[in-house]
């Protein structure tokens, strides 16, 4: 019989591209979103690239009565949580929006499960849970400065910890423990193959990919870059950029590993490609994919900007015998593609 999955979140970025591939692989789909960060319009291109519908509830993950209400009007296998926001610098200036949202869904929603007896969870983890790696002397400032870089990255690690906890203690015992994979995804770009589905950031871009593509389609002058004096062999930081469908499958994956998997478990996957790219290489890829050259100019540094940021994908291979199979021009020119047919994202739709 087919099963059922709860997708929080799923009509933003990463989570419509996952329904479409679930809806492909004959999944059952139920779209929980409060449209915060996306748009209806995601939905519609769900339904019109895969031919098939699912439920969507409009509302909020932090509403234990409107989860509650859809867990009891249906029988949900698993859920798929990518209900949170995301923007770093806005975490900065609102730490205690971000707090309150990341964490109360997590929690709200492991409540629900509970109640409802749904013990498999698959978390939008990133790979900012990841520490300074330079920070390796203790001393008496380790414990300010050995955390992540943002309240953002913050939530995603406490989230871990609760998941993880939640995991190893007995509150889910009488169905056999939670079983919880945390995704770790390290720089998701690209868009659905069709140019129907894409990345949408409201307001300026931050991240180095929707911010080439509007300066491509002429919404934004000319992209900054920040920094050329890094120690790369470039000399701008180096990325783990993944396809957003390769991404998506890893969910799947995911699943299935669940689905297949006895006991109760928290395991922390990376979902990445592991082969470092430059900020120039992307401009560079993009350039060929638009067929002009992308106007830039080099700027200061990005407080913040690690040189070098990329994945161990060996886990995800092992254990979900998952890998990327799509290169960084399938990237650009897929985003280009969603960016050149949609200028204005789903905002015209
Ligand atoms: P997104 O903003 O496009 O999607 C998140 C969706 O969740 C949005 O549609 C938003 O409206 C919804 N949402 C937020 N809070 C909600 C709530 N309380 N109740 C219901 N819906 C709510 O972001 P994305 O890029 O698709 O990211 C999905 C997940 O992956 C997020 O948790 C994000 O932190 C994580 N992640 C993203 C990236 C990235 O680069 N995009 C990297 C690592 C991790
Ligand atoms: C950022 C977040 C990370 C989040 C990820 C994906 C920080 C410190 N990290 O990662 O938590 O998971 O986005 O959402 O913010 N760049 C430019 N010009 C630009 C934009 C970016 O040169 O206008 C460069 C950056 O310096 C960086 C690279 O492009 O070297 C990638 O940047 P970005 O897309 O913002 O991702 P990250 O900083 O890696």
């Amino acid at each position: 019989m087919k099963k059922t999955i709860l997708v929080t979140g799923g009509a933003g970025y990463i989570g419509s591209h996952t329904v479409v591939e679930l809806l492909e692989a004959q999944y059952s789909v139920i779209v929980i979103d409060n449209l915060y960060n996306s748009s209806i319009g995601a939905i519609t291109a769900i339904k019109n690239i895969t031919g098939k519908d699912l439920i969507f509830y409009e509302g909020d993950c932090t509403d234990f009565n409107f989860l509650k209400n859809i867990f009891n009007k249906n029988k949900i296998d698993a859920v798929i949580h990518f209900a949170g926001y995301k923007a770093v610098g806005e975490s900065v200036e609102k730490p205690l929006f971000y707090y309150k949202n990341n964490l109360d869904s997590t929690m709200t929603l492991l409540a629900v499960m509970r109640e409802f007896l749904c013990t498999k969870f698959v978390f939008s983890s990133s790979a900012t849970v990841y520490l300074d790696p330079n920070d390796v002397k203790y001393n008496e400032t380790t414990t300010q400065t050995n955390r992540p870089f943002s309240p953002y990255g913050s939530t995603k690690l406490v989230q871990e910890y609760i998941l993880e906890d939640v995991a190893k203690g007995f509150e889910f015992e009488k169905v056999g423990g939670l079983q919880v994979v945390s995704l770790r995804y390290f720089n998701p770009i690209g868009a659905h193959f069709s140019g129907e589905l894409g990345e949408d950031p409201n307001g300026v871009p931050n991240n180095l990919a929707p911010y080439i593509t509007q300066v491509a389609v002429g919404r934004l002058r000319t992209l900054q870059v920040f920094g050329d004096d890094y120690p790369t062999p470039d000399g701008t930081c180096l990325r783990d950029y993944i396809h957003v469908v390769d991404l998506a499958k890893g969910h799947l994956s995911g699943l299935e590993y669940i689905f297949a998997k006895e006991g109760k478990f928290f395991d922390p996957i990376n979902l990445g490609t592991g082969a470092p790219v430059s900020v120039f290489q992307v401009i560079e890829s993009f350039s060929k994919a638009v067929g002009k050259s992308i106007p830039y100019e080099v700027v200061g540094r990005r407080s913040g900007d690690l040189a070098e940021f990329y994945a161990d994908p060996v886990k995800a291979k092992k254990v979900l015998d998952w890998q990327t199979t799509l290169d960084l021009d399938k990237m650009t020119a897929d985003s280009w593609n969603w960016q050149k047919r949609h200028p204005n994202g789903f905002k015209n739709l």
